[in-house]
């Protein structure tokens, strides 16, 4: 039995691919690459000394779900698949209703006539929209998007949590991600944005790398400590964990469960710098810039709820965080390009 990895090349989904393989899963990934490099795969294996089996395609093409599913014996599916760029989405609603929500569509119907009725879907803090409650537990109500791709992960959750409740065969696990950062502590994979990052982490390590001139800081006028935004930050390799544990409790059947995956713990955007600072002993220069439009001031997860039904809790520190950023970025100045 295997487990699909939808986006499996991804930043998120090829560190997961190294936590399924050593916990000894089979692992079949679909991706159509992209945002991503099939060298990512190449390095899961040579961390893991173990094979995947991987699929160029796309999660809305009918033909390659009907190969995948026929060649496989597929018993659950991780699904990462998806564009993830908050202003991109803003731009382009379309492409991206059409390519999360109905390849998702495509995909979940595929996995019933195969009869595979267990997913884990990446969701998002972002459904909370500005939180009602801090520290965000999973009662806290869904709130008001701010951009396209926001949307697509609640609407995404609500799909499949009706799924679930008109056929309680399926196994649905939502998993709230917030704010992923780090990389494996090998350096080999990490994230690769396209373009100018548009998140905290990746700007920060290529300014540290010399890309870019200095660290624009989105408003110091917040309500937070320093006034400067505060997030959950969480090290991609605890997240990839929480979605072994999330597959144990799949295997429990889990009915339609919701789970948050962070730390628990907010950090401001300066903290950040100066914790990757002393991590790494790099001075990162920034300017305060005017807020970017959609940002909330404070986001952190209460993550009580995982570690009691999934024994999983965050074991990385910030500190860690930086310095497996910069390992990452440091020995990969273009990424996964030669
Ligand atoms: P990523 O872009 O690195 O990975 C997504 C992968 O999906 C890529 O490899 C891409 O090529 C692939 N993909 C996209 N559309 C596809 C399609 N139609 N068919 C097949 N493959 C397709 O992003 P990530 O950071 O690893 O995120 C993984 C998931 O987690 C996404 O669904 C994202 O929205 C979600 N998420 C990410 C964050 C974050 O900050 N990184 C936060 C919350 C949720
Ligand atoms: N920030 C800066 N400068 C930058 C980039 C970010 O000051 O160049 C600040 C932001 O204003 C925010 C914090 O750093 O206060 C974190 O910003 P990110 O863009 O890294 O992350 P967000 O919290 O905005 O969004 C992330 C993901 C979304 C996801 C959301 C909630 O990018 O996909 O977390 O999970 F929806």
């Amino acid at each position: 039995m295997a487990i699909l990895v939808t986006g499996g090349a991804g930043f998120i989904g090829s560190h997961t691919c190294v936590e399924l393989l050593n916990a000894g899963y089979e692992v079949v990934v679909l991706d159509n690459l992209c945002n991503s490099s099939e060298k990512a795969l190449e390095r899961v294996k040579e961390l893991t000394g173990k094979d995947l089996k991987f699929y160029k395609g796309d999660i809305l093409d009918r033909d390659i779900l009907k190969k995948v599913f026929s060649e496989n014996k597929i018993e659950s599916c991780i699904h990462f698949a998806g564009l993830k760029a908050v202003g991109e989405s803003v731009e382009k609603p379309w492409e991206y209703y059409e390519n999360n929500i109905a390849g998702t569509l495509t995909l979940v119907d595929e996995m019933r006539k195969n009869g595979c009725k267990n997913i884990i879907f990446s969701s998002s803090a972002t459904v909370y929209g500005n939180p009602a409650e801090i520290p965000i537990t999973e009662n806290c109500p869904k709130g008001q998007c701010t951009n396209p791709y926001g949307w697509t992960k609640s609407m995404l959750e609500q799909i499949l949590s009706d799924i679930q409740k008109a056929d309680n065969e399926w196994n649905v696990v939502l998993l709230r991600y917030f704010n992923p950062i780090g990389a494996h502590p090998s350096g080999r994979i990490g994230d690769n944005p396209n373009g100018i990052p548009n998140n905290l982490m990746p700007y920060i390590t290529q300014v540290a790398v010399g890309k870019l001139k200095e660290l624009g800081v989105f408003g110091n006028d917040y309500d937070t400590p320093d006034g400067t935004g505060v997030r959950d930050y969480i090290h991609v390799v605890d997240l990839a964990l929480g979605h072994v544990a999330a597959l144990k409790k799949i295997e429990e059947k889990a009915g339609l469960k919701i789970y948050n995956l962070g730390t628990g713990v907010g950090y401001s955007v300066l903290d950040i710098v100066k914790n990757f600072e002393e991590a790494n002993g790099i001075k990162i220069p920034y300017q305060i810039k005017p807020r970017r439009a959609g940002d909330v001031a404070t986001c952190y997860s209460d993550a009580t709820l995982a570690k009691e039904e999934l024994g999983w809790t965050a074991k990385y520190g910030i500190k860690e965080m930086c310095a497996d950023s910069w390992r990452w970025q440091k020995n990969n100045p273009n990424g996964f390009e030669d």
